[in-house]
């Protein structure tokens, strides 16, 4: 069976900098891969690369054995790829429903059915009942599911998750881990930048550890957790003592 997702020698310089470098790890069809690395480490320019937010330097991604290198957004959106934002970017001013609309319209132009896919996501996070609330009188856990709904409302068959649990407090991160495992029974391949360790290694199935922009590590979570390169990387932060 070949891998869902593929990632082959990605590598993106900004300036001087190389925010990736020789990045290289697959996805098989319904599984969590976890991507972690201390801030800087090029996880959410990964996913900028892999979903066309940004040009690689070199190297290739490869859905379902299709080369998708480069195309645009909204191309890779249509093929099936869902992503979050870090930097969360609701319109302010449009509804709940309204926000997860634009995302279902990336997928379908029948507004009936747009509509409908955005109620289903909105009810599946939870949020339905904050559906005519301006996206800018959330709060930051409910910001995190409307943008999660939003990413679903694609139908995507493989979705990027980047710090979905990020700044949202300990109850809300149960309710989040829950979606996740949920989208996992329900065949979807998973993504997910992960902050939170002891989050990522209940949840993923390999995880991919970076550094500088490096692949340092990827693996099985219990070996990736005791790999020398990995425990170095993190020395001296609290994330992998949790
Ligand atoms: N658009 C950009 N222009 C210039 N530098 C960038 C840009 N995006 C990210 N970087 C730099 O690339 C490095 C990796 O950033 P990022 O991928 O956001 O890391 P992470 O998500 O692991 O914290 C950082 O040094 C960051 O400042
Ligand atoms: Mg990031």
């Amino acid at each position: 069976m070949s891998p869902l997702l593929e990632v082959k020698g990605l590598t993106k310089r900004f300036g001087g900098l190389t925010a990736n470098a020789d990045v290289a790890f697959e996805v098989n069809k319904g599984e969590i891969v976890g991507i972690i690395g201390p801030n800087g480490a090029g996880k959410s320019t990964l996913f900028d690369l892999i979903t066309g937010f940004q040009p690689p330097d070199a190297g290739c991604v490869l859905l379902d054995g299709h080369d998708i290198t480069g195309l645009r957004p909204d191309r890779i959106s249509r093929l099936g790829v869902a992503r979050t934002f870090q930097k969360l970017k609701p319109f302010p001013d449009l509804t709940v429903t309204e926000n997860v609309i634009v995302g279902a319209l990336a997928r379908t132009s029948d507004m009936k059915a747009a509509r409908e896919r955005a109620l289903g996501s909105l009810a599946f996070v939870d949020l339905l009942e904050k559906r005519n609330q301006f996206a800018r009188e959330l709060s930051t856990g409910q910001r995190k599911r409307l943008e999660l709904a939003r990413a679903l409302a694609t139908s995507p068959r493989l979705v990027l998750m980047d710090e979905v649990t990020g700044g949202v407090d300990q109850r809300s991160i149960a309710a989040l881990i829950a979606l996740v495992v949920e989208l996992k029974q329900r065949g979807l391949t998973i993504v997910m930048i992960e902050h939170n360790m002891q989050v990522i290694m209940g949840l993923a199935d390999r995880i991919l550890a970076l550094h500088a922009g490096r692949p340092i590590a990827f693996g099985a979570p219990d070996e990736v957790r005791s790999d020398a390169a990995v425990v170095d990387a993190y020395l001296g932060s609290v994330d992998v003592a949790a």
